[in-house]
């Protein structure tokens, strides 16, 4: 089967960072595997962080990917949830074989029905990110999606245009939050605006002054979806007490979780959208859940696609550019490749 294969550990600059490569496809699934024949991926920093410059050799080539959507070529014996034919949608699991292949095994526990109102590659924009802030705002921290309990509590989303923040936005505006986002373009400005927050404020700038010009003088909930330690004292004096922070990024350094997080009792909440696959932890169903649940907001209107950009047919050199241009850090929304050349 065609596939994008990782040999070495270069530079994105480089043609033989990402090749094109034929491997051998996948074996019959066994137990809860679906495998499936992908139509359409997304790529996520994490594609990148893993690529990222260092000694080391991959035989037979690693594949990297993981946001895909694409149909259902066979079931192992004991899938219960999906059938031959049906179209999927899902982010997998980051200790197996990525989706940058025609065909990839992926646990049914971790895939959802992909909404039937997308495209594949518009769907293929979504798992990862909804995983993501889903997993944060719904089920690492105290809030609820349903009944608007969120009304009249201020959610601020640092890092609002990217793939996470866009559906972080969405999310929140949808439980109920003021969402104020954070953006320093005017490109990226909009694309908050159109995502659903009620306010801009730009991360290049102090974030206080900017709120309480705004009448904001605290917030009750903050997401960090782009440096943990570059906002961390700025998030501590922001939040209100009993308030909840979200983080998803390593710290580069060491964080002081004392005062003022301490005095103000502020909940400090991780998320890795992939430890329910790598722990392979007991709801790891949750994230089907999750997906089938997105996928029928998202069929309802309620929620939408966050794909800005569709770079051309699944090919290493579409690729290539997919991660330089996610590697310069101001990517607006999802970017995604379609369809084997
Ligand atoms: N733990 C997990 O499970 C998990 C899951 C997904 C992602 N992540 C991590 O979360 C981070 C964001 O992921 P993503 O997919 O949303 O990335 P992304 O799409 O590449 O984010 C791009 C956005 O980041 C904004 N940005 C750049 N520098 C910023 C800064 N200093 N402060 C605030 N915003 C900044 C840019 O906005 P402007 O152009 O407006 O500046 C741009 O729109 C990555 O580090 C990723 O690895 C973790």
């Amino acid at each position: 089967m065609k596939a994008i294969g990782l040999r070495h550990y270069l530079s994105i600059d480089d043609p033989q960072s990402l090749e094109d490569v034929d491997l051998a496809a996948p074996t019959r699934p066994e137990g809860q595997d679906l495998l499936i024949q992908v139509r359409a991926l997304s790529v996520n920093p994490v594609d990148t962080k893993l690529r990222s410059p260092r000694p080391g050799e991959e035989n037979p080539p690693r594949v990297l990917g993981f946001d895909a959507a694409g149909v259902v070529l066979a079931v192992g014996p004991d899938v219960t949830a999906f059938e031959v034919g049906d179209e999927v949608y899902y982010a997998g699991d980051v200790t197996r074989s990525g989706c940058n292949a025609e065909q990839q095994l992926v646990d049914e526990r971790l895939v959802g029905r992909k909404p039937s109102t997308l495209d594949f590659a518009e769907a293929a924009a979504l798992p990862l990110t909804t995983l993501t802030a889903w997993e944060l705002l719904f089920q690492r921290m105290p809030y609820q999606l349903d009944g608007r309990r969120n009304v009249g509590k201020v959610l601020l989303v640092v890092g609002g245009a990217g793939g996470v923040g866009s559906m972080a936005i969405q999310l929140g505006r949808h439980a109920g939050f003021t969402v104020v986002a954070t953006a320093s373009r005017p490109q990226s400005q909009q694309w908050c605006q159109q995502m659903g927050a009620a306010h801009v404020v730009d991360h290049r700038q102090p974030l206080a002054p900017q709120l309480q010009a705004l009448g904001i003088t605290q917030v009750d909930a903050a997401l960090n979806l782009a440096d943990t330690d570059l906002y961390w004292q700025q998030l501590g004096e922001l939040l209100a007490p009993q308030g909840h922070v979200g983080l998803v990024v390593e710290p580069r350094g060491e964080l002081r979780i004392g005062d003022p997080y301490k005095a103000k009792c502020i909940g400090i909440h991780w998320e890795f959208m992939f430890a329910r696959a790598r722990f392979r932890t007991a709801d790891m169903i949750e994230q089907h859940r999750i997906l089938t649940r997105a996928a029928s907001l998202i069929d309802a209107g309620e929620l939408r696609t966050t794909l800005t950009q569709r770079l051309g047919s699944i090919t290493a050199a579409n690729l290539r550019q997919a991660h330089q241009q996610l590697e310069a850090g101001s990517t607006i929304g999802k970017l995604a490749l379609e369809g084997w050349e």
